[in-house]
């Protein structure tokens, strides 16, 4: 990409950022098209969250490091102690399960930290990170294949679709609580 594409792409996302302060509660597929760097797609957005096991044995850290390191943007991030109101709303999908009334109850049995982090393919990559839900079938190198056991304990949370992430970021952090923030090393990650 020349030098005069650059500067136009990049003077139309500050004008966009500066009009449109959050770009969460639009879907993502919007949010690529408006962004003019070369790269489409690079403003998806995916829910992680650390489950109370995880908070309790000080995982935390880890879990952002590794999302962190493979180059992810963090825009949005808080501890909160979950009720069961957002947790039923979360796990709509699974209420016919037998095991949804225990999921529920340890959910809500501790603090769990929200995350959202943004970037190519950050649902269907973040998926591969966290690993199966199983831990006994999660590979060695992934979050549940490294740091669980058993699949009720399975420490973190990762949104299965594009759809599915932009539903659980509206129901777990306001539009206001996302920050639109520029990344210094974007071009090394992304621009050829
Ligand atoms: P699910 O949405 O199927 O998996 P994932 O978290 O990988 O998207 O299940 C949600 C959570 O429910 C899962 O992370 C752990 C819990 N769970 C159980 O406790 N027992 C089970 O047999 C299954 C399948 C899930």
């Amino acid at each position: 990409m020349g030098f005069l594409q650059r500067c136009v792409g990049r003077s139309r996302c500050l004008l966009l950022l500066e009009g449109q302060r959050s770009l969460g509660s639009l879907p993502s597929s919007d949010r690529g098209q408006q962004y003019s760097t070369g790269v489409a797609g690079l403003q998806e957005r995916t829910l992680i969250a650390v489950k109370p096991d995880g908070v309790q044995r000080r995982l935390v850290g880890d879990v952002i490091k590794r999302f962190e390191k493979r180059g992810f943007k963090l825009v949005g991030l808080k501890l909160l102690q979950a009720n069961e109101g957002i947790l039923t709303e979360h796990y709509h999908e699974l209420r016919r399960k037998p095991f949804y009334q225990e999921v529920i109850q340890y959910m809500t049995s501790g603090p769990v930290v929200a995350m959202v982090w943004e970037g190519y393919n950050v649902v269907k990559t973040s998926r591969a990170m966290v690993g199966e839900t199983n831990p006994t079938e999660a590979k060695p190198g992934t979050i549940r294949g490294d740091f669980s056991i058993h699949v009720s304990r399975n420490v973190v949370h990762a949104s299965d679709s594009v759809e599915t992430a932009q539903r659980e970021i509206s129901l777990w952090f306001r539009s206001n609580e996302l920050i639109d923030w520029d990344c210094c090393n974007h071009k090394i990650m992304y621009e050829h």
